[in-house]
């Protein structure tokens, strides 16, 4: 069985972008780290980025109907885009949360999730460790 990790705008820029709030890891070390505990936790991680919300949803469906479950950093478009929304609505495959940063100890615009209410839960504030924690969620939920 495989998990999608879907990772939203910028994070393809993570290790030179705001390394004091995001950490110095940049996403190939994410990506590195999400499928050494996959193949720990007996998943194929499926781990992509895009700048662009319609690819997202695209990827959320593609999962829908191919994968176990998906964890998403949706960046900022957490805070914005009710097609994110939708999409996970769309599916039945479990979809957990994260964020690197703990966004409710950040500025006011971050502490709305629109995707929040659609997904199973959320994990944000543990670095990189956040998408290890999130892969973990999956696990038990897919049980
Ligand atoms: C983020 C938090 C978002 O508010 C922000 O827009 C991001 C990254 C995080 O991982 O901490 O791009 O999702």
């Amino acid at each position: 069985p495989t998990l999608f990790v879907l990772n939203g705008p910028n994070l393809n820029a993570l290790g030179k972008r705001e390394p004091g709030i995001y950490g110095g890891h940049t996403l190939a070390d994410i990506e590195a780290l999400c499928r050494a505990e996959g193949e720990k936790l007996g998943f194929a991680i499926d781990f992509r980025q895009t700048n662009h919300e319609g690819v997202l949803v695209d990827w959320i469906h593609e999962a829908g109907d191919t994968a176990a479950g998906i964890a998403i950093n949706a960046g900022a478009y957490t805070h914005t885009s009710i097609a994110l929304h939708d999409a996970i609505r769309a599916i039945r495959i479990p979809v957990v949360e994260l964020h690197l940063s703990n966004v409710h100890a950040r500025e006011e615009f971050r502490h709305k999730s629109m995707i929040a209410p659609a997904v199973k839960g959320v994990i944000c504030g543990f670095g990189e460790h956040s998408y290890i924690l999130a892969l973990q969620a999956l696990k038990s939920l897919t049980k």
